[in-house]
């Protein structure tokens, strides 16, 4: 018995040292990310008053979710646009009257071809749109996070939109033998084929929300990650922090077409201070 309790004892601390191993490596090599947004942030304050002199528009997919309603409140927050609609699968009630000029689009996904004008004459989309394999099944989830994010940026391209903001994941791969990391790298790589003027891809890691719904996998990897987030940032990411990351990003001008902000990035951008 007394050997049995020693084994197990041993085996819990080297499963211990194993996890913290490969959390180890995967925080080195997000760190390593040579993308810093740190002194671009420190100017935000006449970059957000440039911004807004341009009265531009934007629509947001995935409003009435954790993220997208955080990136919602920051947007208006912040004032960056002089419309802002959002596109969904049904009407949402505000009280608050910051929410009242809001515009809202509800849509079949099924027949988004049904729905061209809901996505004309945007300046800037935002998508924080998706579901689980858990909730929608196989096909659901590539049908959701796939299918219906590619054919809405395609309507938002037609309709001249030049910028496209998309709310991904950490280790999106398309050639990943993962399902949800092959179809989160399928639709960039199919949204880059677009050609908008500008792309960014956010890729945060797991989540930290207090969330409305219940989802056990991810409620047990938040407790595990938000205890020791300090020790292994590019594990985790508050929504508020992709949500002002998505902002602020939005004011900034990269180099190239298409960007990625993996997590250590969204880290920087998110916790910037802002006006
Ligand atoms: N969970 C994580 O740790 C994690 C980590 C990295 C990246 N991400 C990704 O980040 C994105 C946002 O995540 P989140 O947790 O903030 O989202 P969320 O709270 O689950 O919200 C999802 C949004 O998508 C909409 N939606 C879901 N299924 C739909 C359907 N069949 N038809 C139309 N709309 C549908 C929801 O609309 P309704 O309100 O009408 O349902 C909601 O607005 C997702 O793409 C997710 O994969 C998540």
């Amino acid at each position: 018995m007394n050997l049995l309790i020693t084994l197990l004892g041993k085996a819990t601390g080297y499963f211990t040292l194993v996890i913290v191993f490969i959390a180890a490596i995967l925080n080195y090599r997000d760190y390593s990310d040579p993308v810093t947004f740190t002194s671009m942030a420190a100017n935000m304050e006449s970059l957000e008053e440039e911004f807004r002199l341009q009265n531009k528009s934007c629509f947001i997919m995935g409003a009435t979710g954790e993220t997208g309603s955080l990136l919602l409140k920051e947007l208006l927050d912040r004032n960056l646009f002089s419309k802002i609609t959002l596109i969904g699968r049904r009407q949402v009630t505000f009280e608050d009257k910051a929410y009242e000029k809001l515009v809202q689009e509800v849509v079949d996904f099924e027949k988004l071809e049904e729905h061209t004008t809901a996505f004309q004459g945007h300046d800037v989309g935002y998508c924080c749109l998706g579901t689980t394999k858990a909730k929608a099944g196989a096909e659901g989830f590539i049908r959701v996070d796939h299918d219906y994010v590619l054919k809405s940026a395609e309507l938002a391209k037609a309709g001249g939109c030049s910028q496209f903001h998309l709310e991904s994941s950490k280790g999106a791969d398309k050639s990943s033998s993962f399902l949800y990391l092959k179809v989160k790298g399928q639709v960039e790589a199919d949204i880059e084929a677009l050609a908008f003027d500008r792309f960014s891809i956010y890729r945060p890691a797991v989540l930290l929300v207090e969330r409305k719904e219940s989802r056990a996998g991810e409620w047990m990897a938040r407790k595990v990650l938000s205890s020791c987030s300090f020790m292994f940032p590019s594990m985790s990411v508050p929504i508020q922090a992709v949500a002002r990351a998505m902002a602020s990003n939005t004011l900034l001008k990269p180099e190239q077409k298409t960007e990625i902000l993996e997590n250590k990035a969204i880290h920087t951008l998110g916790s910037s201070p802002t006006t």
